[in-house]
């Protein structure tokens, strides 16, 4: 579901190793959705969710402080993208998931997967020769 590649990468170690990161937590989100026992299994989904949530918001603003640090121009722009999505993550309706577990953690799961990657190959790689021209690799 979630595959890091080479060409996700912004040439600086600490970032590219929290997208990973990003990407493992989605995976085991992913991985206990896809377990077909029918088990209900929504504490576990949730708590999976909260991490996966509250990984992006650290990994997020630590984008944020190295942009602000470095006067990057594009900040405010690449911080409302992160604000959005943590409100979208956040306002995931939590009835619908206990309701229909599946479709509801299943669209979520794509949702999230689409947006961080789309934002790490847009967005996030406006910085990369801007930072690494400053020296952060
Ligand atoms: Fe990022
Ligand atoms: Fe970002």
């Amino acid at each position: 579901m979630f595959k890091w590649r080479e060409d996700f990468s912004v040439n600086i170690k600490i970032i590219d190793d929290q997208h990973k990161e990003l990407f493992r937590i989605g995976n085991a989100l992913y991985d206990i959705v896809s377990i077909k026992d029918g088990i209900d299994r929504y504490d576990e989904i949730l708590e999976a969710l909260y991490s996966l949530r509250d990984y992006a918001i650290y990994h997020f603003d630590y984008e944020e402080q190295m942009m602000k640090k470095n006067d990057y121009p594009g900040y405010f722009e690449h911080k409302k993208q992160h604000d959005e999505f943590i409100r979208k993550v956040k306002s995931m309706d939590e009835e619908s998931i206990d309701k229909d577990q599946i479709k509801a953690s299943m669209d979520l799961i794509i949702f999230v997967a689409n947006w961080i990657e789309n934002h790490i190959l847009k967005t996030d790689m406006e910085y990369k020769d801007y930072l690494n021209n400053k020296g952060i690799f």
